[in-house]
């Protein structure tokens, strides 16, 4: 097992990360009452739960199960996670554990947040997207029908388990979207990360247990390094957000759940590279090969052909990172490199959301 930590002072907290952990007990030390509320979905509860409630033994426990989808990430789930707190007479001593993805960690984070105004959550993630990404950091919350993620607090966890081994039952389609969260890693932060995903894709895809880990620990480490310098994203976490902005545009236009989230990222990475091309930043083989890469992933490599470029901007002017009605990005100065800027040229960002199938060929 490694263990990484993220430094938030008194709030700090550790990320395990190794393989077969859930039957490890490393949770009970985070537990502070007698009482724990894990909250999973229909399809990972019946694959780890009873696994998890092991850690616990002795404790009282209790659990809520949400139905499927990034479309029940809303108010109306998350109040039957207050439902089943306030049924099961939870107090302000109990602690939240998320077992699942990103969506049940978002959800189970923003209900810790909320309930009785703050109470201790721990993060079980079993998504690469939620092992790489969405477990660190405290970003929760719900998506709205006008906009992803509108609604949330930052509340950080008190632990954060991952077992790479959970990865084994994950659908392909999922293990490709987590990949598009590592890719970020390499193209924000690290050059060197790059290349070795280059070099590792393919052992990525078939699974190998070593490359895994490594990519795990490695996109933890940057990630704990981001989240300590700028916990409420003034600066630097901004960056992790390269390709969201056009991502949760075609999230939003396609109806959430239909994309997944990863992919949306995936493309929306490609067209930050292809307009920071465009722009004069990067060169044509670092666009050629960013789209190399999140191809060789199995993400998408085109937006939706029904997505106008006006209807783009209209939702992309949305995104949390509009300031005084500009519209800003992260875009990139180099692979391993990224800026939040709104200096480019809306005629070349408009090249960009026209581009179609030559995405990323400039
Ligand atoms: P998800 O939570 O929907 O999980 C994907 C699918 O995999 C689901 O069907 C889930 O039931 C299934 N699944 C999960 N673990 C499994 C396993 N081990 N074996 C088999 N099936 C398994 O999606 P996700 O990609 O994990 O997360 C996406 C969400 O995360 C989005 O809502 C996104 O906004 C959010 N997110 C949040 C942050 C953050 O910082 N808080 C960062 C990135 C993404
Ligand atoms: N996923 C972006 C962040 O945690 O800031």
């Amino acid at each position: 097992m490694q263990t990484l930590t993220v430094d938030l002072g008194d709030r700090s907290y550790p990320i395990h990360i190794g393989t077969g952990l859930l039957d490890q007990a490393l949770l009970k030390p985070h537990i502070a009452g007698r009482q724990v509320m894990v909250v999973s979905n229909e399809t990972v509860a019946p694959l780890y739960l009873e696994r998890l409630h092991a850690q616990f033994a002795g404790l009282e426990v209790a659990d809520v199960i949400l139905p499927d989808g990034e479309q029940y990430k809303d108010m109306a789930h998350l109040n039957r996670i207050f439902d089943a707190l306030l049924g099961a007479r939870h107090n302000r001593t109990t602690t939240l554990v998320a077992l699942g993805g990103g969506v049940v960690g978002d959800m189970t984070g923003f209900a810790a947040a909320c309930y009785q105004r703050g109470v201790n959550f721990i993060q079980v993630p079993t998504t690469l997207l939620s092992q790489v990404d969405s477990s660190v950091g405290g970003k929760t919350g719900v998506n709205h029908p006008q906009g992803k993620n509108m609604i949330g607090a930052f509340h950080q966890p008190v632990a954060v388990l991952i077992d790479t081994e959970v990865l084994q039952t994950l659908p392909e389609r999922e293990l490709s979207a987590g990949l598009a969260e590592v890719i970020k890693y390499g193209l924000i932060y690290d050059n060197a990360f790059f290349t070795w995903l280059e070099a590792n894709m393919a052992a990525l895809r078939a699974r190998d247990n070593d490359a895994l880990t490594y990519a795990i620990y490695r996109a933890c480490e940057i990630k704990a390094e981001v989240v300590a310098q700028d916990e409420r994203e003034s600066g630097i976490r901004a960056l992790l957000n390269l390709g969201h902005t056009f991502g949760h545009a075609i999230e939003t236009a396609q109806g959430y759940g239909n994309w997944l989230h990863g992919e949306a990222v995936g493309t929306g990475m490609l067209m930050a590279a292809d307009l920071s091309a465009r722009c004069g930043w990067i060169d044509a083989d670092d666009v050629a090969r960013t789209r190399r890469l999140i191809e060789a992933a199995g993400l998408p490599v085109q937006a939706p052909a029904d997505m106008s470029p006006d209807q783009f901007v209209a939702l992309m002017s949305v995104d949390k990172k509009v300031l005084d009605g500009r519209l800003r990005l992260v875009l990139l100065h180099a692979i391993g490199d990224a800026v939040v800027t709104d200096e480019f040229d809306t005629a070349l960002l408009h090249q960009t959301l026209s581009a179609g199938a030559d995405l990323g060929r400039i």
